[in-house]
């Protein structure tokens, strides 16, 4: 029996990353100002997760959904997701981290999935942690791409589809957090959040530090997670 002055520590974080839009309209400042720093975020909380012992983090970049904003706004964030991915992959990669692109990137720009492809390939071999990014994700379609994978091969079994979603070989999705105050899921790991706990803050994401992560994971550490038995 676990002592119960030892919290059950999460092993998989997901987060919602939102309010980056609304941050910088407090602020009378341009979308692409809350975007650039909500990657300030991204970095802090990657690099507290991995120190807190996370043994993955998903993170919610940019949706299958998400091309319906302006064209200017979409290729804002291309261009700041590709800055970060060559800013920070070195550090990533020092650190024993293993980065992991989740949904369909490949229908990205060919060069950005160059670079994503090749940044997956350098870190493949590392095993501190998993940083899964997910881009141009959607969770009905990696259900529908999973469910076409396990017909094809003859077996559409709750295992067979769980081992052909983006997610397999990650640890079972933990707690989905989400920030600024939105309290749904939007097309977001929506198999994988059968058993995860929910956790809503109206916290934007530029504004949301370690130490808010540190009270989402204290809050979880005292959920009753009953699995539907008693
Ligand atoms: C989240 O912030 C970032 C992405 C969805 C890429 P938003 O851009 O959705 O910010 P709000 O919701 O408009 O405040
Ligand atoms: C969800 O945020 C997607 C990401 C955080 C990447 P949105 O801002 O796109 O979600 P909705 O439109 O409010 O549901
Ligand atoms: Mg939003």
């Amino acid at each position: 029996m676990t002592p119960p002055d030892i919290p059950p520590l999460a092993r998989h974080v997901a987060i919602i990353m939102d309010g980056n839009g609304r941050w910088a309209k407090k602020r009378l400042l341009p979308r692409f100002a809350g975007h650039k720093a909500g990657v300030e975020t991204v970095r802090k909380i990657a690099r507290a997760a991995r120190e807190m012992g996370l043994e993955a983090l998903t993170l919610y970049a940019f949706s299958s959904e998400n091309w319906k904003r302006p064209a200017e706004e979409v290729s804002d964030l291309m261009g700041l997701l590709k800055h970060f991915i060559q800013a920070d992959i070195d550090e990533f990669d020092a650190n024993n981290v293993r980065l992991k692109i989740i949904g369909h990137y490949q229908a990205l720009a060919p060069e950005l999935v160059k670079l994503l492809d090749e940044a997956v390939a350098r870190t493949a071999g590392n095993t501190g942690s998993t940083l899964a990014v997910a881009l141009n994700y959607g969770a009905q379609d990696e259900l529908v791409r999973a469910a076409q994978a396990a017909a094809a091969a003859g077996d559409i079994s709750t295992e067979a589809i769980e081992a052909h979603l983006y997610t397999a070989g990650m640890p079972p999705l933990d707690l989905i957090i989400r920030t600024s105050g939105e309290q749904r899921l939007s097309n977001f790991l929506l198999w994988q959040a059968a058993y995860a706990e929910l956790y809503f803050t109206d916290i934007l994401w530029p504004d949301f530090t370690p130490k808010h992560l540190e009270k989402a994971l204290e809050e979880f550490a005292h959920r009753n997670r009953r699995y539907g038995g008693l």
